[in-house]
């Protein structure tokens, strides 16, 4: 990811995402998406995937072609699934978005390491590909679980889960860690436990209200971008102008 920002100067990962269609109208919303990706690549340095597309056009289908693409663009590939079950379960939906050409898959740490995501991590090392994790979510609600007090099971102190949640983030060596763009603090916070091995990706810019300059001067990585792109009249401009502040920044 970091090579691929540098070499593309670009810090934005493009949410893929499009609005609900009639299941019909599938060839309709692949070539929409292809649209969009080929109008944006030149100012992203990767695609973040979603059910958006999964569902409608399958992991198998529609989104290997896009999968494709973005790799021959040059561009990594994101599938934000957020892997929440039993590890038995959790390995294979890993194994599948895998094979379908994904670098990397989001997960939620609450479900713990053992039988939980500790066999997501073994394939993503046998494969070399990512595991991000997600830390504090970027919607109002996100306080009420990522953001509610707790025992650490180790010290006995209380603590906020989210802290919990990147200490586990560093523990186990994830990739990345999810932490919304509309709470710069936590951003901030949460970048103070994690420093450089652990690369902070925020979503909720624009159409979620978070803001550009707070959430990179806070410490994130990477933006995630979706309908402040994907819904724009031009997506290009769009795309660009938000890849140009993020560079001034
Ligand atoms: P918008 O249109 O709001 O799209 O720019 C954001 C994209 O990112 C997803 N999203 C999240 N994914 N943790 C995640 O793993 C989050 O806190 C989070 N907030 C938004 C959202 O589903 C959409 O695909």
């Amino acid at each position: 990811m970091d090579q691929t920002a540098k070499n593309r100067q670009s810090n934005i990962v493009l949410a893929l995402d499009r609005p609900f269609e009639k299941p019909e109208n599938r060839r309709n919303l692949l070539s929409k998406a292809e649209h969009i990706l080929e109008a944006v690549h030149p100012y992203i340095c990767a695609v973040k995937f979603n059910r958006h597309l999964v569902l409608p056009l399958g992991a198998f289908n529609g989104v290997q072609e896009l999968v494709k693409k973005a790799h021959d663009m040059g561009l990594m590939t994101i599938m934000d699934c957020k892997v929440n079950d039993i590890g038995s379960t959790n390995k294979i939906i890993a194994e599948y978005y895998y094979a379908a050409g994904f670098d990397a898959i989001t997960a939620n740490p609450f479900v713990g390491w053992e039988e939980g995501l500790e066999p997501v991590f073994d394939v993503a090392h046998r494969l070399q590909r990512g595991v991000i994790l997600l830390v504090y979510m970027s919607h109002k609600g996100a306080n009420e679980g990522y953001g509610q007090t707790v025992y650490d099971n180790e010290t006995g102190e209380k603590t906020f889960q989210y802290v919990s949640f990147a200490k586990k983030a560093l523990k186990w060596g994830a990739d990345g860690a999810v932490v919304g763009a509309t709470y710069p603090e936590k951003i901030k916070e949460i970048h103070g436990t994690l420093k450089e091995p652990v690369p902070i990706y925020s979503p909720g810019i624009g159409a979620q209200g978070g803001k550009i300059a707070a959430a990179l001067k806070a410490g994130a990585r990477y933006l995630i971008v979706g309908r402040a792109i994907t819904r724009a009249d031009k997506p290009a401009e769009a795309a660009k102008n938000i890849r140009d502040t993020a560079r001034r920044i």
